[in-house]
């Protein structure tokens, strides 16, 4: 599909998704997300996509946040809207059956954060910086910020994070569990590839019901051990289950359908 504010390529069954504002330091402007609810639809639809990558494009940005020039004058109902749109597409990378992976290459500033949180794995370049500063405006994250920060690094740093609106260094994003690995700039989406090909080679309806399971931890009224319960269940039903067990009885590699 053609795109106006981002870039795709597709290979190897990964669709790399890449924010192209450079000049604005990618921020999320509505043509960004307009473009960015096209490209999640895109991997939830095509049947040749099995997981996405995005990342931002030149060397210094991730996404630097939701674009502040579209913020001023913005009213309530506006404001409610606004981060409703967000948040809805944001939910859907996190809901996606197939693997979203984050290549944070820069700052990853306000949404930009919020973006990588949304995405089930996150690797980060030497260089890349997280924040949320949205307070520096007067404002809070409207696009799930307050809620998956705290899942991902705990209530403590997450208040002092979003209060203070400090950035923290790569190295720090993985001390606190902000992202899972950090490399050099220049091998950051071959590291992305490397654990999406992995994660690829296993069983696309169990690696669906890892990620609504571990949704389900976080989601108000679910019994998460019951919704583990269902979805064993459902992947005892499934020709994959039948092949990678049979597969690992006669010792050789399971060839996965995804059914
Ligand atoms: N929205 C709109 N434009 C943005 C932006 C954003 N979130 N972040 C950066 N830009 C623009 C700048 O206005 C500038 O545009 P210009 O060249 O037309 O003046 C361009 O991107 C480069 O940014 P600049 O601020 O000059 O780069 P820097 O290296 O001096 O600073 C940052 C980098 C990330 C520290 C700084 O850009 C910044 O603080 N950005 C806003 C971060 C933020 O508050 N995000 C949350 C928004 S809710």
């Amino acid at each position: 599909m053609a795109y106006q504010n981002i870039l795709t390529s597709q290979s190897n069954g990964i669709l790399t998704i890449t924010i192209n504002r450079p000049d604005k330091l990618n921020a999320l402007s509505q043509g960004v997300l307009k473009d960015l609810r096209s490209a999640v639809a895109e991997v939830y639809s095509d049947h040749r996509i099995k997981a996405a990558i995005i990342t931002g494009a030149g060397e210094k940005a991730f996404v630097a946040g939701a674009d502040i020039t579209e913020f001023q004058g913005l009213g309530v109902k506006a404001g409610r809207k606004l981060a409703a749109n967000g948040q809805d597409i944001f939910n859907r990378i996190e809901r996606s059956p197939k693997p979203f992976l984050a290549a944070v290459n820069g700052f990853a500033l306000g949404g930009g954060c919020e973006l990588a949180m949304a995405c089930h794995v996150r690797v980060a370049a030497e260089g890349a910086r997280f924040g949320q500063p949205e307070v520096n405006l007067g404002l809070i994250p409207g696009y799930g910020g307050t809620q998956r920060l705290v899942q991902l690094i705990g209530k403590g740093k997450a208040l002092e994070l979003l209060m203070t609106a400090d950035m923290v260094k790569a190295d720090e994003a993985l001390r606190l569990g902000l992202v899972t690995h950090v490399v050099p700039a220049a091998d950051l989406l071959a590291k992305a590839e490397e654990i999406l090909v992995k994660v690829m080679s296993k069983a696309p309806v169990a690696i669906a019901k890892v990620i609504d399971c571990v949704n389900a931890y976080f989601t108000d009224g679910v019994d998460g051990l019951e919704f583990e319960l269902d979805s064993f269940a459902a992947c005892c039903a499934t020709e994959d289950f039948t092949e990678g067990a049979s597969a690992f009885l006669s010792k050789r590699t399971a060839e996965f359908k995804g059914r």
